[in-house]
């Protein structure tokens, strides 16, 4: 897909883009007050959104900064968005956000079933550490936790 933009946040009307994503993504979303709580301290919370077809916000993530670690909180790009090529550019600007900002490492958990995302990650440089038993609910599963380190190679 050529006609797209990255960037962070900007206001209001981004993170309605966000939560409408972020219902149509997950089974557990977070709810605007938590990402309103969140978004309280900036330099913690971070969350670039993918912009297409006009302006509307077509994905995003939202990752914390803690010393020079990413923690990668949630990542989805809208279902009527998917398999154009903008998860995969989603994942490189995260990657090479958190290095401008400083950051070697970066780590998120993944549902196993979720070959689709395993998959996206594992391309791009992550891999498995360790599993957290029955971490997920509704409905329970586990969650395999990836990490990723600045200079390793990628898979593309
Ligand atoms: C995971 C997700 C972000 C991928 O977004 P996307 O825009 O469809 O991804 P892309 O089009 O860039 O695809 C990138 C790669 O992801 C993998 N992928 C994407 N969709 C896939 C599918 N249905 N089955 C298997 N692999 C898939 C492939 O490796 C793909 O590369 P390819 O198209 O060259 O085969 C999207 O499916 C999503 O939002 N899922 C729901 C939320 C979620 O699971 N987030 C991750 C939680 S940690």
């Amino acid at each position: 897909m050529q006609d797209f933009a990255i960037e962070p946040l900007a206001d209001e009307r981004d993170l309605d883009g966000v939560i409408e994503v972020e219902s149509e993504s997950f089974t557990n979303p977070w709810t605007r007050e938590m990402y309103i709580s969140e978004l309280r301290d900036r330099s913690v919370c971070h969350i670039l959104v993918v912009r297409a077809g006009g302006l509307r916000v077509v994905g995003f993530c939202a990752f914390w900064l803690i010393c020079d670690e990413i923690h990668i909180n949630n990542l989805a790009i809208h279902p009527s968005f998917r398999r154009r090529g903008l998860g995969a550019a989603l994942v490189q600007a995260v990657l090479a956000e958190a290095e401008a900002l400083g950051a070697a490492r970066a780590t998120l958990e993944v549902r196993a079933s979720n070959v689709t995302a395993r998959d996206l990650y594992e391309r791009h440089g992550f891999r498995l550490t360790a599993t957290r038993r029955g971490y997920y609910t509704n409905p329970v599963e586990d969650a395999l936790i990836l990490w990723w380190e600045h200079g390793r190679a990628a898979q593309i």
